[in-house]
């Protein structure tokens, strides 16, 4: 198995700074403890992943696209689909 073909490399925006991020298909079990454990961020996923405290908000944009999607990131798996993505994290409004 090559582990280099399962890479997976996006960045992370939080207050206008950049945070290139290297991991793994499925080496998180979700977007939300991916960012948690990348920045510390404190308030950030309050419920732990149950879907409502909405402090895990994050804006994914494609690499190539103009559009952009809003989402709880503790509802986004770290796979293939976030490869090349820039994520911005909410200003913490908590
Ligand atoms: S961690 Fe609370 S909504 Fe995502």
């Amino acid at each position: 198995m090559n582990s280099e073909k399962n890479t997976i490399i996006f960045t992370l925006v939080y207050l206008g700074k950049e945070y290139p991020v290297h991991t793994y298909r499925n080496e998180y079990h979700s977007l939300m403890v991916l960012i948690a454990d990348y920045l510390s961020l404190p308030g950030f996923g309050l419920c732990s992943g149950m879907g409502s405290c909405g402090t895990c908000m994050v804006e994914i944009k494609e690499n190539y696209s103009p559009y952009t999607r809003h989402t709880l990131s503790c509802d986004v798996r770290v796979n293939d689909e976030l490869a090349n993505t820039i994520i911005t994290i909410a200003e913490a409004n908590y």
